[in-house]
């Protein structure tokens, strides 16, 4: 007798890969993990749990906290917003069933915590990190997947992310583009204030800079990590594109770098020139605490307002330690 309380979903009839044939580590994980971009393998291109059949019943799986599923209808620019919406808005299962014609991309997140897909994508999880360096470790908060299907021929605007990405090619192709993480001449600091502000349309596109980018062409079985601020656009090829998007948030970014440039938004505000994370250590320290301070301020009010946000609570997944054995690598 199964457990009744457990949600009703299909029963997979194949087998997933597990272990050094889901991904295997190709030695660049631990020495590039969060600082350059790097292509690796993995064992689930063209795998029938990233159909559409199965994922169109993820989405109907995936609670519909804020954020939790995203969708867009219409061919975007490469300077284009996530709000821009060219086309009339479809459902989500309008969406899906038509994806292969109708210009749109979907994104279905947390599917880490789903019954089916949980134990793939968190074995991913844990393999990554598993392969990165004992500093990087250390760093790593918590992990999510993201579920990306993109219409044929369409772009996914010119953005980037606080959290590290590994991007998983399953199914179609993508050109993506992906530039210096740490270039603040392309990045301002003045982008990374308006995305750790909550603008997630803060990274500018400066075409006069696409000569800089590195490109990789996707194809299935492979995928392409890139670090936290590394400002990326992606052109779709001309089937219907199924990737996976593995995050995983940082101490360094999310905890402290993220604070210190909220604090510099406001400073700016005020018409003051801030002083740019990492320049002073002790600026750096005041700012972080700073912002907690501010921060505790704010959860308390929008608490008191909103009522308290369910999506808060949601599973998180969390890496479990690795055992080392005289410094032996883990897999
Ligand atoms: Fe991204």
């Amino acid at each position: 007798m199964g457990d009744t309380t457990a949600p009703c979903v299909s029963e997979a009839p194949y087998a997933v890969p597990t272990g050094v044939a889901l991904l295997t580590d190709n030695g660049e994980f631990r020495a590039k993990f969060n600082r350059t971009d790097f292509l690796f393998d993995h064992g689930l291109a063209g795998h029938p749990l990233f159909e559409l059949p199965a994922l169109a019943e993820l989405a109907n799986r995936i609670p519909k906290f804020r954020d939790f599923v995203y969708w867009q209808n219409g061919r975007v620019n490469v300077n284009d917003k996530w709000d821009a919406n060219p086309a009339p808005r479809l459902s989500l299962e309008e969406t899906i069933h038509g994806i292969a014609h109708n210009d749109s991309l979907v994104i279905l997140k947390h599917a880490e915590q789903d019954p089916l897909y949980g134990p793939v994508l968190q074995e991913i999880l844990q393999r990554i990190y598993s392969f990165t360096s004992p500093a990087a470790q250390a760093d790593i908060v918590l992990g999510e997947s993201l579920i990306f299907l993109n219409s044929p021929g369409r772009k996914t605007a010119y953005h980037l992310d606080l959290e590290s990405n590994f991007l998983l090619q399953i199914a179609g192709e993508k050109l993506v583009h992906v530039f210096d993480c740490a270039d603040r001449s392309l990045t301002t600091d003045v982008e990374l204030e308006n995305h750790c502000g909550g603008n997630h349309n803060g990274a500018i596109y400066k075409p006069e800079r696409e000569g800089d980018a590195h490109f990789y062409h996707l194809t299935p079985g492979h995928g392409v990590h890139f670090p936290s601020m590394g400002p990326h656009w992606v052109q779709n090829g001309e089937q219907l594109s199924i990737s996976i998007n593995i995050n995983f948030d940082l101490k360094s970014i999310h905890h402290r770098m993220k604070r210190i440039y909220r604090v510099n938004r406001l400073i700016r505000r005020l018409g003051l020139e801030p002083c740019a994370p990492g320049k002073s250590p002790m600026k750096d320290a005041l700012k972080d605490k700073m912002w907690l301070g501010v921060s505790a301020v704010l959860n308390s009010v929008r608490t008191a307002v909103k009522g308290r946000d369910e999506s808060m609570a949601y599973p998180a997944w969390r890496p479990a330690p690795v055992a080392r054995v005289n410094g032996a690598q883990p897999v």
